[in-house]
């Protein structure tokens, strides 16, 4: 299972150090919140913040969209640097358009889904996608608690993708905690997005390691 920080709870002042200690310390993507204040009542960055992470790390960025029309801002965000982009299923009226633009610009197109969406609304797209982002918190906030149930989601997704034949990756996103951490690894998960985990605590570094152990064990 691979770690994707998320610069959400990081230190703004601070944040070319701290992207590159997490990095250092084994993690394997960064993940870049992107709110709007409309589908989610939060407001965070725009792809001035990909470009200044871009100039940071080597790893790959990932940029996860929660804004409506995600159509319109794609290309700015792959110009800024991002390697992958998802979009929210419930978001957007023309997803199909939307993950092919991602594709022609031969970067990794994944779909986000809320916990309260039923997983079938994956169901057309699911062929098209390198990943599927299943949102173990309702977006907007880090910090949270991961709501029950998100697990059996990871397994009934799992099954979906393995019974298709499907490459789709599973990433989950949301109130991932040292303790948790090894649990997810079983039910399948193949990435895991950790923000307040790793930047809320004073050693970002240090928390990345400490998950590294978790699921290593
Ligand atoms: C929630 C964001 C998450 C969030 C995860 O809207 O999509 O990426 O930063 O944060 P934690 O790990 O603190 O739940
Ligand atoms: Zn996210």
């Amino acid at each position: 299972m691979r770690i994707a920080p998320s610069i959400l709870s990081a230190d703004f002042t601070r944040l070319g150090e701290q992207v590159q200690a997490v990095a250092d310390a084994g993690a394997h993507s960064i993940h870049v919140d992107v709110m709007d204040g409309q589908f989610v009542p939060n407001i965070t960055v725009g792809p001035l913040v990909v470009e200044a992470v871009r100039r940071a790390t080597t790893l790959p960025i990932e940029v996860h969209l929660m804004i409506e029309r995600a159509e319109r801002y794609v290309g700015a965000f792959i110009d800024a640097g991002a390697d992958s982009i998802s979009v929210h299923v419930e978001a957007q009226p023309h997803l199909a358009r939307t993950l092919h633009e991602v594709h022609a610009r031969q970067k990794r197109a994944g779909v986000a889904i809320n916990p309260g969406t039923p997983l079938a609304a994956l169901d057309e797209v699911l062929p098209d996608l390198e990943y599927v982002l299943l949102m173990t918190v309702n977006p907007g906030f880090g910090g949270q608690l991961m709501l029950p149930r998100s697990l059996d989601r990871v397994r009934a997704l799992r099954h979906a993708i393995q019974s298709r034949g499907l490459r789709a990756e599973i990433e989950i996103d949301g109130g991932v905690t040292l303790d948790n951490a090894a649990a997810v690894r079983d039910a399948g998960v193949d990435v895991v997005v950790v923000g307040s985990t790793v930047f809320g605590e004073p050693d970002p570094a240090a928390q990345v390691g400490a998950l590294l152990s978790r699921i290593a064990s």
